[in-house]
């Protein structure tokens, strides 16, 4: 048995802050940030709008794709970094706001892997027999965590919601994952705030020492490559499109240069969205089926790395 991607859906919020408007609040310039990250816009939520919010419409996209009911969802992952409250889960939100309850519905935090982790969870349960329909979803509102005079951090982030629905299939699916993480790292990317008797203590805003995290993230992201693919019995030429997690055109450039990958083959999402964590990867994936990139058949290898550190892959078959 195999857990099969039925189908896509995710949403972005209306608004749009461009580098330029970002270049009137810090020392920045459009031309920095295109040719050190790729990324010329990004979507932040409104004022009233939380995680859960966001991942709601991204659901109701995916289960329509999929064209299944949604009385036929039994088992709801978030991953997110941004949750709608400390609890419930924002899971546990979104489901009630879908009108559906019973199955079990939690959240994931792996931060920018969250997606990745919530995929491989998902897809155990399928293959188990424990589920037969898995909605997976990535949702963030990652602006809410920013310094808005943080140079250094302030340009890369964005928001925003992508979900898959997982059916059970006898036809290949998710072929392998592989997951990891290293808490050694956990200083180099960060937010360090917790409430604490009534009150915030800690820095709440996302720190992050970029160089070393993008070191980290070009070699963490080559070895778990290869080592999906030998896990699934592929080679780097089986592989059609790189669905990566959208950070940095520049690490998303030296994987695909790893996996002898032209860019043409990769979905780019990081110019339009900037980072938005846990949602990026499941939002390159819509956006890739949506423009008709992506065909059913073909063979699709996600990656994410993050926070904790925590990073992983999929290999689906699509
Ligand atoms: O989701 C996973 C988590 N995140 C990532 O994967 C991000 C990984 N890191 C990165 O993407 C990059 O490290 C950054 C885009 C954050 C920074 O790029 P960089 O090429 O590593 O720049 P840098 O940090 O080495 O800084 C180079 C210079 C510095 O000035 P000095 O010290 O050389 O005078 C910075 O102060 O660029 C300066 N700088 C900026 N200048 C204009 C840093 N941020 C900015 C800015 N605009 N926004």
């Amino acid at each position: 048995m195999y857990s099969r991607i039925a189908g896509t859906g995710s949403y972005l919020p209306e608004k749009i802050l461009t580098n330029a408007e970002l270049a009137q609040r810090v020392d920045t310039t459009d031309e920095w940030i295109v040719s050190r990250t790729g990324i010329r816009q990004r979507h932040i939520a409104a004022e009233d709008q939380r995680t859960s919010d966001l991942a709601l419409i991204a659901v109701e996209r995916a289960l329509e794709a999929a064209g299944v009911d949604k009385s036929e969802v039994d088992l709801l992952i978030v991953a997110t970094t941004t949750p709608d409250s400390i609890f419930p889960s924002t899971a546990c939100t979104l489901q009630n706001k879908l009108g559906v309850h019973g199955f079990p519905a939690f959240d994931i935090q792996a931060v920018c892997a969250g997606f990745i982790y919530a995929l491989s969870t998902a897809d155990q349960f399928v293959k188990s027999g424990a589920a037969k329909c898995a909605v997976v979803v990535g949702a963030e509102t990652v602006s809410n965590l920013i310094n808005w005079e943080d140079r250094g951090t302030c340009i890369l982030f964005g928001d925003g919601a992508g979900a898959v629905v997982l059916t059970a299939s006898e036809e290949p699916g998710i072929l392998a994952t592989q997951l990891h993480a290293d808490g050694r790292y956990s200083g180099i990317l960060k937010t360090d705030a917790r409430p604490k008797q009534g009150e915030l203590v800690g820095d709440p805003y996302v720190y992050m020492e970029g160089n070393a995290v993008f070191k980290f993230a070009v070699k963490a992201l080559a070895e778990v490559a290869e080592s999906t693919l030998a896990k699934a019995g592929l080679q780097k030429s089986d592989v059609d499109w790189l669905v990566p997690h959208q950070a940095n055109i520049r690490i998303i450039e030296s994987t695909a240069k790893h996996l002898h990958m032209s860019m043409d083959n990769v979905i780019v999402t990081v110019d339009m969205h900037g980072n938005t964590s846990a949602a990026s990867i499941p939002l390159a994936l819509d956006a890739g089926v949506r423009s008709g990139k992506i065909q059913r058949g073909q063979t699709l290898l996600m990656e994410g790395i993050g926070g904790g550190f925590a990073w992983g892959s999929a290999l689906v078959k699509y």
